[in-house]
């Protein structure tokens, strides 16, 4: 995705099309890394974060500063309760932050969103920038596994209140490219539907590479975990978690 009108017409409906996904699992996987990985932190940096799934959770230690963050301000939008300050629309390439922070995040795909490598090496500099020495860089990414089981010449659909919308989802092999397209029938005054679509494109990586684009950009690879475990992440793994340490000097 290259700008801010992508992730528009669903984020009203996200959260009921992804309520099969549990946060709160997700949420303890998270807090049992960093804390494996020797982690307490105090400032938390979360990229990618959508409508803040973990804003309503208590994922993050009680006393932490969180800023949530996304290119799409429809998606950040639907967190309205959090203050300004810590719900910030922001592209993953050039963030507006200082930091440090002690922990930066990026959740759910969210990195897969990143199209070419050097977008991905753009993002980890920028993260790498921001993050205090000895932070960490939790992500996941889903895999070719994941296209081709479950998001090849796919179709879903769903109805939600005033809304009916249908998911086709096809994985390009040779681009490595998998796409999602969306239509949705919203309901508006007067019970007219109208029409509006929305297509989302991953790049789907392999672990080698992400490797090595993060050590290339500095950084230490802690861990590569498969799904919510901490057994090694392989390419027949349908979710793969990385731990990326910035170096304490
Ligand atoms: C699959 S959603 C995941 C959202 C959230 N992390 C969750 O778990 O529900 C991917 C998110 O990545 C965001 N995104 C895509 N490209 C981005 C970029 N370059 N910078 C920041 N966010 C981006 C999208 O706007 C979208 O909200």
């Amino acid at each position: 995705m290259r700008d801010e009108t992508s992730y528009r017409t669903i984020a009203p409906y996200y959260d009921w099309i992804m309520a099969h996904v549990d946060y709160d699992m997700w949420g303890r996987y998270l807090s049992r890394a960093w804390k494996k990985l020797g982690l307490e932190p105090a400032s938390i940096l979360e990229l990618g974060a959508g409508t803040c799934p973990f804003a309503r959770r208590d994922i993050f230690p009680p006393s932490a500063r969180v800023i949530y963050s996304d290119l799409s301000p429809f998606m950040l939008s639907r967190a309205p309760t959090l203050s300004p300050d810590a719900r910030v629309a922001a592209n993953a390439l050039a963030l507006p932050f200082k930091g440090p922070f002690d922990l930066c995040l990026m959740i759910y795909d969210a990195l897969n969103y990143l199209m070419d490598e050097e977008d991905v090496a753009r993002c980890l500099r920028e993260i790498k920038r921001v993050l205090a020495p000895g932070g960490l860089f939790l992500f996941d990414v889903t895999t070719e596994a994941n296209s081709r089981k479950h998001f090849h010449q796919a179709v879903d659909y769903g109805e939600l209140e005033g809304c009916t919308y249908f998911r086709e989802s096809h994985f390009d092999r040779e681009a490595r490219v998998q796409g999602n397209d969306f239509i949705f029938f919203v309901e508006g005054p007067e019970g007219v539907f109208r029409k509006h679509k929305e297509s989302h494109q991953q790049r789907i990586y392999k672990i080698d590479a992400i490797k090595t684009m993060a050590r290339k950009a500095g950084f230490k690879v802690e861990g590569v975990f498969e799904g919510f475990t901490f057994r090694p992440g392989k390419e027949t793994s349908e979710r793969v978690h990385f731990a990326l340490r910035k170096p304490a000097k």
